[in-house]
């Protein structure tokens, strides 16, 4: 019996592949580098099963190429870069790589915070740098985590994660968007509406999904609003945030300080401004890049895949709709 073909847009864990080895005629994309768009066409053309990552845009064109695609399944939890509409329309079930993230993912924004707070990665190179010539009451001031306010904007998953470690660390925490009021409440977290969190937030973390309406939420407008002591820490999506006018607030001392793990465009163009700045921190993108994460994250993705050519349900389903259910 012929086994239907998987194709995977690059090296993924072994726990995921191993376990699509064991039936699957699995392809993988061996390059550091996404599969330019034509070879993501060639590839796909024939191929049953479709594992992709986040840096893979999987639009209309790329499904009405691949007639005899089952199941379309995205190495991450987010999927803004898969048209759900699109799949939806063509029976296509997209699936998703929601919890085994959460933790980690809220581990690197505190990580950000933390750092951005006390200006460790400033502090670094001016030690590698050689001029560090002696203690200094002014050296190197940051600001206090504990007994700050710590804005989350979105409280899912990742939101009330990151805010349970603010809570550890004595902050006290306020939120906007998300509507789990009874995780709130067990957080300690209050409910503001957007402006005033703005407003009164010492950290702002940023936790919602990459959509139409959450496109630059964080515009000039919502900078205008902000302390000029303020930390903004991006774990999202890099088009959460306006860009140039990050720059400007960042530049102007409209605030203090970004840590981002993620940027739009994606990878940040070397000779990005914000990269000319001290008080912007950038990573690329690690925010679920531990070992155990990435295996679990393999794990689902390929068990989606595999629920997808069974015609099975997928255990973690984007768009249930395909199904006759609703999300
Ligand atoms: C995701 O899964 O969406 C994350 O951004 C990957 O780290």
């Amino acid at each position: 019996m012929t086994k239907p073909r998987v194709f995977v847009t690059r090296r993924i864990p072994e726990a995921g592949l191993n376990l699509l080895q064991e039936s699957c005629d699995v392809r993988v994309w061996e390059d550091e580098l996404p599969p330019p768009r034509e070879a993501l066409l060639r590839e796909a053309a024939d191929a049953e099963g479709l594992l992709c990552l986040l840096s893979d845009r999987v639009d209309a064109a790329l499904m009405d190429a691949a007639p005899q695609l089952k199941v379309i399944s995205n190495f991450a939890v987010g999927f803004d870069n898969i048209d759900i509409t699109a799949a939806t329309q063509r029976g296509l079930p997209v699936g998703h790589t929601p919890g085994v993230l959460t933790e980690t993912t809220a581990d690197l924004a505190f990580a950000l915070l933390m750092a951005a707070a006390r200006r460790i990665v400033e502090a670094v190179h001016y030690v590698q740098e050689g001029r560090w010539k002696t203690w200094g009451p002014m050296l190197m001031l940051g600001q206090d985590v504990h007994g700050a306010t710590l804005g989350i904007i979105g409280l899912g998953r990742i939101g009330q994660a990151v805010a349970r470690r603010g809570r550890g660390f004595d902050m006290r925490v306020i939120y906007h968007g998300g509507s789990n009021e009874e995780a709130a409440r067990a957080i300690g977290a209050e409910r503001r509406p957007l402006d005033d969190l703005l407003a009164e937030a010492d950290f702002i973390s940023l936790h919602v999904p990459l959509t139409p309406e959450t496109h630059h939420l964080i515009d000039a407008r919502a900078f205008e609003r902000m302390k000029p002591t303020a930390v903004l820490v991006n774990t999202a999506r890099g088009g959460v945030v306006d860009s140039k006018a990050l720059y400007h607030a960042l530049k102007s001392g409209q605030i203090a300080y970004a840590a981002l793990d993620v940027t739009d465009p994606e990878p940040i163009p070397p000779d990005d401004p914000l990269l000319t700045l001290e008080n912007c921190l950038i990573v690329p993108h690690i925010g679920s890049a531990t070992h155990a994460t990435r295996s679990r994250i393999a794990l689902i993705a390929a068990q989606n895949v595999l629920a997808g050519l069974h015609g099975e349900r997928l255990p973690h389903c984007v768009n249930p709709e395909v199904y006759g259910a609703q999300r």
